[in-house]
């Protein structure tokens, strides 16, 4: 224990020193082949775009739109929330909404309609997926601003459909967005599988040696855009197509006791990628995948990561162009791979 500390301790300065001397470059990157194919950030965040989006990723910002509208208001005769103990609003996606919770039928309506009914309760909705189901969910975005606080509580399986051909074309780069989803927590027990095996294995991948020039969008497990003050907590997140979590221009951001994990070998599945988003704090985590541990983009500032298991996978990196960043790094472990 000691000696880990130390090492950590170490890795802490190493980080801090090379942050500091480089300033805004500290890593060269294992595949920097990758660069080409990571999206550019298209967020319109406070410092602004650094470079102009190539004309390839032109494509509008904004998530896709959701399946169902925004603010849609509760449809006629939904039910009324059962409150519980806490006096919170409990929205069941099974028994008030219709999920069937298989793992093989479509139930992104349900859970989607959960979403959109909390969120026009004033009150602390929750909406459960619950224990010893497995829900398949398509890709959708969970918007807000929500009248209360709505905490997503997954205590069963989300599972990602698995055939990137039944994708639908112009939502290759997100699987579950929250937008403008202030105060909203994830939080449970469960699994959010993305279900990611066959997107790594698409030709265009750079470790299957094809073409890195062409396109080979693929979605990011969690994404969180333009969503203040959001917590989330106490999942399993793995097999990611892309990155499992991506926060982009979003205000406070606490991120705790995740487990995150895919193959070692999974191209570009980072762990938490943040840019455009101030204060986030980062505890209590176990990253294992096959890219970077916590990526840290452009306008990024105060990032506090504490209690954070890496590896394998490559670590912390931070992004040549993040400028105006504060990261404090206390308690980083990382096995199998270092900081380089
Ligand atoms: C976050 O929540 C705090 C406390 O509720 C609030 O004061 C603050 O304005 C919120 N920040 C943003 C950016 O919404
Ligand atoms: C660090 O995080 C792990 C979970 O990843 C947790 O079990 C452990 O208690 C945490 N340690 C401290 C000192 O908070």
């Amino acid at each position: 224990m000691e000696a880990r500390n130390a090492i950590a301790l170490l890795l802490a300065l190493v980080v801090a020193a090379s942050f500091l001397c480089d300033g805004v470059h500290s890593r060269h990157h294992h595949h920097t082949k990758r660069h080409s194919v990571r999206p550019p950030s298209h967020a319109p965040g406070p410092s602004g775009p650094r470079r102009a989006p190539s004309p390839r990723h032109s494509s509008p910002s904004a998530p896709p739109p959701a399946r169902t509208p925004p603010s849609a208001p509760p449809m006629p005769g939904a039910p009324a929330p059962a409150p519980s103990d806490d006096g919170d609003n409990v929205y069941d996606v099974i028994k008030d909404f219709g999920a069937v919770g298989d793992g093989v039928t479509d139930d992104t309506d349900a859970i989607k309609t959960a979403w959109d009914t909390a969120c026009q309760d004033d009150g602390e909705g929750v909406v459960l997926a619950a224990a010893g189901h497995s829900f398949l969910v398509h890709t959708t975005t969970f918007t807000g601003p929500c009248q209360g606080s709505v905490t997503l509580q997954i205590d069963g399986t989300i599972v990602a459909p698995s055939e990137p051909t039944t994708w639908p074309a112009n939502s290759k780069r997100n699987w579950l967005v929250f937008y403008k989803a202030d105060g909203m927590a994830l939080r449970g027990s469960g699994l959010i599988d993305g279900k990611g095996q066959k997107w790594w294995d698409l030709p265009c991948k750079p470790h299957k040696g094809g073409s890195t020039h062409g396109p080979c969008d693929s979605p990011v497990a969690l994404r969180f855009f333009m969503s203040n003050n959001v917590t989330v907590q106490g999942l399993r997140v793995q097999d990611s197509p892309e990155f499992h979590f991506r926060f982009d221009s979003c205000r406070g951001v606490h991120v705790d006791s995740l487990s995150i994990s895919s193959p070692a070998l999974s191209p570009n599945t980072d762990g938490i990628h943040v840019e455009n988003t101030q204060d986030v704090l980062i505890t209590n985590t176990v990253v294992s995948n096959g890219d970077d541990c916590v990526s840290i983009g452009a306008g990024t500032l105060n990032v506090h990561i504490e209690n954070v298991t890496c590896g394998p996978g490559h670590g912390i990196r931070f992004a040549s162009s993040s400028f105006f960043l504060v990261a404090f790094l206390q308690m980083l472990y990382i096995y199998s791979s270092g900081i380089d």
